[in-house]
Parts: structure tokens; sequence; C-alpha cells
């Protein structure tokens, strides 16, 4: 049986995907979830982009052990030295070369030969392996590039010292039988393919990429790059919960499995959700709301005389607790605290878990119920803030069908309290409005959702809004028993992250 390697890559090509910018915080947050899930790499950016990416790999580095940390760079020297430097402090560290290897991206985007290609990635391995003998080297779009072409490509890095080469199909293009031809064709073909690993990395602008990575495992490929909940630049990367757990499901056909704990794969989902404000989509396989929801009757009647009838995974497998209800008014903060820890929040300091209990106690007041996902959500908030900008210090709003909805607010602004009235079209327009005339921001809102987290009434509300500033696009995120409270705070978040995003521009590669 043989065990493919997880290479995760939410914190890098995940937060590629429009909104996604994480800070160094939320960063670490996720990581810390990755090494309980056990992948085998974790990608924490770029770190010649910005000193922000640098700073969070850099962290990731020196703070998540028991796994390997790797950062990515261009076939150029100060890109490499830039991630030798952010790995240095991992347990293992990890550089990853990419350069494109396609007619189409030499002609147009490198203006290069394949000779100076070929060149300029046997130089860029050598100069990595000064560093480290962990060297990745990925073909950016080797899915449309010349199959003899990458081949050569593949046996001249791995010469030059490269272990791992990656074959991406950075367009999405592939489909799933083609890419396991291609990967059977290189395992053939590349004489000392047995010298490195072969990783799959697939995006699904057809909607194909967990196809592709397990077509490609079949064909020999022993590493898998993917994401929490398959986000990822345009419609997404492979879905880390969707391979492993098909692997697992399918064990005896794949005669190949992970060192994924996949009972910690609902709270990584959770997390990354929260944390980007990417919501999951109810049908997503593995994590969706849906996916263990039973509607018809025949099923339901099925899966009461014999779960295997209709259900082919496990729920708690993946870390989903049968019972959801959990505490109550009356539960004290030890509860509380060890709830904390089977939510997977082992590593909050004391003022945060007190913090959490406070805003829990007071939630207990308003709301007779409360689940795991209305601790996530408070927890959540509460590890999100970090050293933010702006600050919610009070907030009263008045409306109804004879007035004008009106807001008073009071905004912590840069450690300076001022209050302002305003009025708006509805009490978030007040609210809105309010806020950005403390703060002087020029963001456009993009973007504006809010659901309920449980049911009733009484339920959390949580809000996520999109705001665009200068090209640059943030989601933002909260939760509260008072939806124009949760909105509030959500705008606020956001332009927290508009603001940590202005003083660490991404350059873009
Ligand atoms: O999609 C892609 O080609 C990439 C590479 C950097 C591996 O993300
Ligand atoms: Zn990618």
């Amino acid at each position: 049986m043989r065990t493919i390697k997880i290479f995760d890559t939410t914190l890098r090509d995940g937060e590629q995907c429009p909104g996604a910018t994480m800070n160094v915080e939320e960063k670490l947050q996720i990581a810390r979830q990755l090494a309980r899930l056990n992948v085998d790499i974790i990608e924490a950016g770029f770190p010649i982009t910005s000193i922000g990416d640098f700073e969070a790999v850099k962290r990731v580095a020196d703070e998540v052990k028991g796994v390997t940390v790797a950062g990515l760079a261009r076939a150029v020297d100060k890109d490499i030295d830039r991630v030798a430097e952010a790995v240095k402090g991992a347990e293992s560290g990890r550089i990853h070369i990419v350069i494109a290897t396609s007619d189409i991206h030499l002609k147009y985007k490198l203006k290069m030969d394949r000779e100076a290609v070929l060149a300029m990635s046997i130089r860029a391995v050598k100069h990595a392996r000064q560093y480290t003998d962990d060297i990745e080297f990925s073909a950016e779009d080797a899915t449309r590039s010349d199959w003899d072409y990458l081949c050569r490509v593949t046996e001249e890095v791995i010469k030059a010292g490269a272990t791992t080469v990656n074959i991406p199909d950075t367009v999405g293009y592939t489909l799933p039988y083609e890419y396991g031809e291609l990967i059977e064709y290189l395992m053939n073909k590349v004489p000392n393919v047995d010298k490195a690993v072969i990783s799959v990395h697939c995006h699904n602008d057809l909607g194909h990429a967990v196809a592709n990575s397990t077509a490609a495992i079949l064909k020999g490929a022993g590493q898998v790059e993917c994401t929490i909940n398959g986000i990822g630049e345009r419609a997404g990367n492979t879905a880390l919960e969707e391979v492993v757990m098909s692997l697992k499901t399918r064990l005896k056909y794949f005669d190949a499995d992970t060192r994924i704990n996949t009972r910690e794969i609902y709270k990584a989902s959770k997390l990354v959700s929260r944390i980007t404000g990417i919501a999951v989509q109810p049908n997503k396989a593995i994590i969706g709301d849906n996916a263990f929801a039973h509607e018809s009757g025949i099923h339901q009647d099925g899966i009461l005389k014999e779960r295997s009838t209709y259900e082919i995974l496990n729920p708690e497998e993946i870390g989903i607790s049968k019972s959801k209800l959990i505490l109550g008014k009356h539960s004290g903060r030890h509860a509380f605290k060890d709830r904390l820890s089977t939510l997977g929040y082992q590593s909050l300091n004391e003022d945060e878990i007190n913090k959490a209990f406070e805003r829990f106690k007071a939630l207990s007041d308003q709301k007779k119920h409360i689940f795991d996902e209305d601790i996530e959500a408070l927890v959540a908030d509460e590890i999100t803030k970090g050293s933010d900008l702006y600050a919610l210090s009070s907030l009263h709003v008045v409306t109804g069908t004879t007035q004008k909805p009106a807001a008073t607010i009071k905004l912590s602004v840069k450690g300076e309290v001022k209050e302002i009235q305003t009025v708006g079209d509805g009490p978030v327009d007040a609210v809105y409005n309010a806020i950005k005339e403390l703060t002087g921001t020029k963001s456009e809102l993009k973007k504006y959702e809010i659901k309920s987290i449980t049911g009733g009434t009484d339920a959390l509300g949580e809000v996520v809004v999109m705001l665009e500033e200068n090209d640059r696009v943030v989601r933002g995120g909260a939760s509260d028993p008072d939806i124009i409270v949760a909105s509030a705070k959500a705008y606020i978040n956001a332009l927290n992250k508009l603001a940590g995003a202005g003083r660490i521009v991404k350059k873009g590669v």
C-alpha cells in the first residue's frame, strides 16, 4: 500500500482566491489546524511577493512543528534566497520553484525558448540545493506542454537535485483519463523518475480537479497538492477533503492512503471558511451542510434500518459530532474550555478563552440552546481581531416605517474614540455611512451576505462583506445575535484587513 503525500496550499494558492487575503495571525491559525490534520507539507506563501507573505512563511516555519513548510519561488535567485530565509527555522523546509514549460507561456509570457527555460530550471534547482535537499520543481502549465519536452525538463531537474517534480494543470484544462496518461508517460519515459516524487496540482476550471488528481494517483503520482474546501485561483484547486476521503473510502481500489487525521477535516473546513469568508456550498462533497442530510422518505427509512444502505461515509470520520446541542446558560468555564478543545481550539491563551467565555455567557442569556457553530463563531470573532486599526465601541440604531433609519456610532479609530450620527436608506446603510465617515475610507462595498448560523429567531446572525479599494478585494465577517451589530463588525473587520493589506502591498506574480 502506497502512502500519498498531502501538500496543502490553502495558504498560498488558496489565498489567491479573490478576497481570501489572510493576515499572518490567521495564516498561523490555519497552519496549526493543518498540522493537527497531519498534512505532510504546508505551502505557507510566496515570500518574495510581500513582506506579509515572507513573515507568514517564516512564522509558520518557526512555530508550526511536525510538518514540512514550503515557500514558493520563481526560478530566479532572489526569490529562492527569500524562501530559503523564510523556511530556515522549520523542522523541515522545502523550496518550491516554478517556471512555465508550455509553448504558449514561453512565447507570450516568458519570451524565452525551450532551451533557455530548461537551462534556467537547472540553474535554479542547483542554486536552491545549497540551502536544502528538499526541492520541489513545478513545470507550470504542464498539461499544455509538449510531453517529450516535459520529460526532458523532469529528467534534468531531477539530475540537478529536485526531489519532487510537480505536473500542474494550471488552467484546469486536462481530463482524468488524459492526465492519467500523461503521468504514466512520465513514469515510463523519464529514466531517473524513481529518484523523485511525482506530484500533481490541479485546478477546477472544468470541474475535474479531484478526478484528475485521483486518476494521477492510479498512475503513480506520489503527492497531491490541494486546498481545504478546494479554494483557490478562479474555480479553485483540488479539495483536500475529497481526495483524502476518496482514498480512504476506496482503499482497495487505490491501494494507497494518506497520513491525514480525517477527524480534523470538518474543523479545518469551518476554520478556513470563517477566516476567508468563503462559504461552503451546501451540496459540497464531504463537508457541505447537506452531505449527510437525507430528505427522501425511502432514504431515511433505509438509513434507520441500516446506515450503509445510503451512507458511504460516517460523518464522525471527518469530525462531525453526533450530538450538536452542547452548552447552555448554566455551563461553566470548565465545560466551555473543554468544548473549545474538542472543537480544535487547543492553542488559545487564557485571555482569549476568557473573552470568548464572556461572550458565550452574554449569548446564553439571549439564546436558550448554544450549538458548536455558535461557539466557533464567537471564538473566531475573538481571535481574528488581532491588532486592529478600527474597533466598534458602541452602536445605536433607530429605524421603522415612519422615520428615516439613523445610526449613532462610536468607533475607536487608531486608538482615538470618535462618534457620529448619520442616516441611510436602511439601518445597515446608515451604519455603513457612519463607519465610512469616521474612518475616512474610500472602499466600495461589492457584496453583503447575511445568514443565521443555527435555526430560530434567536440564532446568531453571520454577515460577510466584500470590499474593494485600489484593486484590492477583501472579505470581512462577523457574527452577533443582533444582525445590525454583526453587519457593523463585518464591515469593520474588512476595513481592518484592507488597512493591513495597504501596509503590505502584494506585487502579484
Ligand atoms: O497552478 C499552478 O501552476 C501553480 C504552481 C505555482 C504550482 O499554482
Ligand atoms: Zn495553482
